[in-house]
């Protein structure tokens, strides 16, 4: 409650004074807070008035309106003014300057500090952004993540001055928030190689091929390390393959990782006999639905995951095992939440992650989840392996570690490292292969007339009953020029795996420190009106000659490029054409009538995926 009051304050004291200020003070340092009553309690207005008698109206005084209050709260900026109006000399011993000085310092000296703080931070970041590529300016300690952190009146404020500059989408945009469309703006805005900071990490977005190509390929030594940001660290602990840096250990394990896949099939005709043998299982479960709509994605991703769970685990699932549902489901729904706004505050303080509420408690039950299961099956393999007879990729490591341990004690072949791995497999063997097919039923859907063109090109070189094989795949140009088409528009993998820059350089003509985080936005190079003809229209010809031959074109990179191009590229290019060719051949898939089309941009969780949508087969 803050009333009013008025002191007078006189040019020069006399005695009567000093002695009435004197006593005032002694009331005062008996007072709870140190602070004078005066500044608790109005002054009461008879007393007023007869002080001003008493020195006489008209003399040389100086009114001071002064706020008083009676909170406790006093403001510190208040307290030190008040100090400077006291009625008593300075320096006297009960003067409640000198009383007040303590409590306004102690309450002034946390704002100070921080501020200072603010400061320092804002200096640093001055410095650390000259040569850097343009972006929009980042606030002390939080970087552009500021923007997250506002309440969603300001976000549209701010979003509608976009919109003036003719930069955002249109209001009711559904997707005008997903990342991969923000990006894109920023773009716009700032040209094709932009800043922003996440927390007070740099963040470097590589927008255009030509720049993409420059750091990844003609500077790969410098731009091959991953990201050091506690997300990233809490959850992967900078193991495995796809997080682990850019080194000797990654290239060891990389390097035994992709030849053991190849030993048992990744990219070569002996692995065809599983995917057809999974199609099968797929073929079944699909028939149950009949004409009735239904979604696809439980079904494919468990096609999907089988054959990765083959290759490393040795055995598959069957479609109604609700413990491997609920994993595959963790899964997808753990990629989605680790790239929300939420998650990006661990980088700003990781001990954000152990929260215990909301998003932060969601997604260590997930990792809890994922561990019990892939360190249980570890354990099973290291139970019952039979050194002769490694029969997949746990055991081959198995027996690799223990030859490894006994040569050198510190290989970093290890059950941890094992872990790792196969989470990693585990993951990006699933997710992405998973979408690109969900996202081929529903291009194919949304577009009959490219679907019959398919399934022509099927009954000329297959015919109706035998099933596909990889070697059909020179004679079918046009259903791989669909399946190219289907992953550039959805660019399942929007923005790479980020990159890290391992020392300080120049691209294009500006400064990337040492340790800047990389986006390739693959979705904008997919998209870039420079290279590809109506970019977002869907039309598989733009990848075949005027014979119908395919053309291979240098700027369709789905999986990345440099040296930590997908390790998987084989595989799921193998099973791209199989399951697709096998789906296309046995069934003639449609939109429902009256079902609304999905949101086409799709779902970002590091990878993109479509919005739930159902679909109505037919056999054919
Ligand atoms: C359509 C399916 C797939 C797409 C679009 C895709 C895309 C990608 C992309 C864009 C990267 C990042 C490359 C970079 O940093 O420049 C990547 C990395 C990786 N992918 Fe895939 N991927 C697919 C399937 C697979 C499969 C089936 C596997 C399983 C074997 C796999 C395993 C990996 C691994 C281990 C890495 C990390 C490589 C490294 O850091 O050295 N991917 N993938």
């Amino acid at each position: 409650m803050v009333s009013r009051c008025s002191v007078y304050r006189h040019n020069g004291l006399g005695k009567r004074r000093i002695a009435a200020a004197n006593q005032n003070a002694r009331s005062e340092a008996a007072s709870p807070l140190g602070l004078p009553p005066s500044f608790l309690h109005s002054a009461p207005r008879d007393d007023l008035q007869r002080r001003r008698r008493e020195e006489g109206e008209g003399s040389n005084l100086r009114r001071v309106e002064v706020i008083n209050t009676r909170e406790i709260g006093v403001s510190a900026s208040m307290s030190s003014a008040v100090g400077a109006q006291a009625p008593v000399p300075e320096g006297s011993p009960g003067s409640p300057r000198l009383l007040l000085e303590p409590l306004g310092c102690a309450l002034l000296l946390p704002p100070l500090l921080l501020l200072l703080l603010l400061a320092l931070a804002w200096g640093l970041l001055l410095v650390r952004r000259r040569g850097v590529p343009p972006g929009p300016r980042p606030w002390p300690l939080v970087g552009n993540l500021g923007f997250m952190l506002l309440p969603a009146v300001f976000k549209r404020c701010i979003w509608s001055l976009l919109r003036l500059q003719r930069c955002a989408p249109r209001p009711r945009d559904p997707s005008r928030y997903s990342s991969q469309v923000v990006l894109e703006y920023l773009s716009r805005l700032y040209g094709p190689i932009f800043s922003f900071y996440l927390g007070p990490y740099l963040v470097v977005v590589l927008s255009d091929f030509h720049s993409v190509r420059e750091a990844l390929v003609q500077q790969g030594e410098v731009f091959s390390d991953r990201p050091r940001l506690p997300l990233i660290s809490v959850f992967t602990k900078e193991k495995g393959i796809v997080f682990a840096h850019y080194g000797p250990i990654w290239r060891q394990q990389r390097k035994f990782s992709h030849s053991t896949l190849r030993h048992f099939g990744l990219g070569k005709l002996s692995l065809e006999p599983k995917i057809i043998e999974e199609f099968k299982y797929v073929k079944e479960e699909i028939q149950k639905h009949g004409g009735n709509p239904f979604s696809p994605f439980p079904i494919i991703s468990n096609a999907v995951s089988n054959i990765i769970c083959s290759l490393c685990f040795g055995q598959r699932f069957e479609y109604n095992n609700s413990d491997f549902k609920k994993m595959l489901h963790l899964m997808s729904r753990g990629l989605e939440i680790s790239v929300s706004y939420q998650m990006m505050l661990i980088n700003i303080c990781s001990w954000f992650y152990y929260l215990p509420f909301g998003l932060f408690k969601e997604i260590r039950q997930i990792e809890k989840d994922l561990t019990v299961f892939l360190k249980g099956i570890i354990r099973e393999h290291r139970e019952t392996l039979d050194v002769e007879n490694p029969q997949d990729f746990i055991d081959m490591y198995l027996l690799h570690m223990e030859e490894e341990m006994k040569s050198n004690s510190n290989t970093s072949f290890d059950e941890d490292y094992l872990f790792y791995i196969i989470g990693d497999l585990f993951i990006a063997g699933t997710d992405t292969t998973t979408n690109t097919l969900l996202w081929c039923l529903l291009y194919m859907s949304l577009n009959p007339e490219v679907q019959e063109k398919v399934q022509k090109e099927i009954e000329k070189v297959i015919g109706p009953d035998r099933a596909p094989s990889l070697t059909d795949k020179v004679h079918m140009p046009y259903t791989e020029a669909t399946i190219m088409e289907v992953q550039r528009m959805s660019a399942v993998v929007p923005f790479g795996i980020p990159r890290m820059t391992s020392e300080k350089t120049t691209l294009q003509g500006y400064t990337i420190p040492k340790g800047t985080m990389i986006i390739a936005n693959l979705w904008a190079i997919h998209r870039d009106p420079a290279i590809w003809e109506n970019p977002k229209n869907f039309s598989p010809e733009r990848f075949l000659d005027e014979e119908g031959q395919l053309i291979k074109r240098e700027h369709f990179i789905p999986f990345g490029i440099g040296k930590r191009v997908c390790m998987g590229e084989q595989l799921a290019k193998m099973e791209l054409f199989l399951m697709f060719v096998s789906l296309m051949q046995n069934f003639i898939f449609t939109f429902p009538k009256d079902a609304k089309k999905p949101i086409m941009p799709g779902k970002f969780g590091l990878t993109l995926s479509p919005h739930p949508f159902n679909v109505i087969v037919s056999k054919r």
